[in-house]
């Protein structure tokens, strides 16, 4: 059974991406939350109502807040008294290696508030073991308790896509797991009062790594349209028909597509979770993983190679060349560019000498990006660029206008067509 939600508290380490959705759904039917995070910018944004993920508007969150049922807070004494807790933490990569001191960490001021009978879920993308291995210790030595006899522990991969507006936290299906039985009912039943439709696998271990197959099967699957794009143009091939003509099938394809890269918090770094996890214990390399590395991490530099040929063919160099950047966001429609290819097509441009400019609406102008101009898409920043290179495809942006006003456009999103187009 479920348990009821207004009896009941939950602790949501992390407001992020990942943490202020499950926040705001749980307020939503009838929990009370406190969102714990250090970083303390980010609470009193929430406090004030002024939301940072794009997929929860301000309005959301105020109403989380009028509900006096959404506590948002930097304060660990808050998190005393809970009933379920979950750990959205970040887990990066430092110097390529999984970086596990944010989980640790959150693990830990969950441990000190843990009393018998709650319920502990890990969120953050992670490689098969850190429930077992890392969390449990964590939890059971801040407590005293014993996981799974005490107190629920399970793992519950997080399924967010920012920006998405065909599926959401609440009826994409949540796959569920518990340290043993007694905990999977425990984590089964709470999140089956959130979304529409729980999938139980037996153990932790197998719901961290459904998690990682998802994202290194896209991974794997943007390398290889990536690397035959590179192939089709030296062909004189047009990669973007081949891959519209092999969707038309109706079964046994999906429908991938090239670009300069590959960006987020998810697909440069989850798959390299599963690779060290591999390398340490089986003592073989994951190659699928370590081949797309290689290819997605090579296309910005392609991007750059692909400029200076075309602007070779005008007789231009790129030393001193205006070059507007359409898009800084990893993927359309979205104001993250964490990991984002374009930042790095920025870069290697400046270091070549030329003028860069940018246009994406959707980054926050704060963002950092050294030494390129963030600009509006105007007419004249258009006219003035010697070259347009599209690398995000928000819809916002006015195409027509670029097209028309463009000496040259290079798009790597085949999005455009046109006597001035070149496509990736
Ligand atoms: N963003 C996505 O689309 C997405 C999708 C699926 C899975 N995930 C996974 O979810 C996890 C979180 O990612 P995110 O995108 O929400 O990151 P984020 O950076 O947007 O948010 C994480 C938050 O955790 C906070 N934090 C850091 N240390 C903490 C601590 N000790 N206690 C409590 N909070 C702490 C940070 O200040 C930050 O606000 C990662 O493992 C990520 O791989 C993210």
């Amino acid at each position: 059974m479920s348990p009821d939600p207004a009896r009941s508290s939950l602790v949501v380490m992390g407001q992020g991406y990942a943490g202020l959705p499950v926040s705001m759904r749980a307020v939503e039917v009838g929990y009370t939350v406190v969102g714990f995070d250090p970083d303390t910018r980010r609470v009193k944004r929430l406090l004030s109502g002024d939301s940072y993920v794009e997929d929860i508007s301000s309005e959301v969150l105020s109403a989380a807040l009028a509900t006096g049922r959404y506590l948002p807070t930097d304060r660990e004494e808050d998190c005393e008294g809970f009933d379920v807790a979950l750990i959205t933490v970040p887990t990066p990569l430092s110097e390529g290696l999984p970086d596990l001191s944010y989980v640790e960490e959150a693990a830990r001021t969950v441990g000190r508030y843990l009393r018998s009978g709650a319920c502990v879920v890990l969120e953050s993308t992670t490689y098969p073991g850190t429930t077992v291995e890392l969390v449990a210790p964590v939890l059971e030595g801040e407590s005293g308790l014993s996981a799974g006899t005490d107190f629920h522990l399970g793992y519950s991969p997080e399924r967010i896509d920012p920006g998405n507006t065909r599926w959401g936290l609440v009826d994409t299906p949540k796959v569920v797991s518990g340290v043993n039985d007694t905990s999977l009912s425990a984590v089964q039943s709470f999140y089956a009062s959130i979304v529409e439709e729980t999938v139980a696998v037996s153990g932790t271990g197998e719901a961290e790594l459904t998690k990682l197959i998802e994202n290194t099967f896209r991974h794997v699957n943007v390398a290889l349209v990536n690397e035959m794009a590179m192939f089709a143009s030296d062909l004189g091939i047009d990669i973007w028909q081949a891959i519209d003509a092999a969707s038309t099938k109706p079964f046994g394809f999906m429908r991938f597509e090239p670009g300069p890269g590959v960006g987020g918090h998810c697909l440069p770094i989850d798959p390299s979770y599963l690779s060290w996890r591999v390398k340490r214990r089986v003592g073989t390399p994951f190659r699928f993983v370590e081949l797309a590395n290689d290819v997605n991490d090579h296309m910005p530099e392609y991007v750059v190679r692909r400029l200076v040929l075309a602007m070779n063919q005008r007789g231009k160099a790129l030393r001193g060349l205006r070059v507007l950047l359409l898009g800084l966001a990893y993927k359309p429609n979205s104001g993250d560019a964490r990991e984002s290819p374009a930042i790095v097509v920025a870069d290697r441009l400046l270091s070549l000498g030329a003028e860069v400019h940018a246009a994406d609406p959707l980054v926050d102008p704060e963002y950092p990006i050294s030494g390129a101009l963030r600009v509006q898409l105007t007419r004249e920043e258009v006219r003035a660029a010697s070259a347009v290179v599209l690398l995000t495809a928000h819809d916002r942006f006015d195409y027509e206008m670029v097209l028309s006003n463009a000496d040259f456009v290079l798009d790597t999103r085949g999005r455009l067509e046109g006597r001035n187009v070149e496509r990736l």
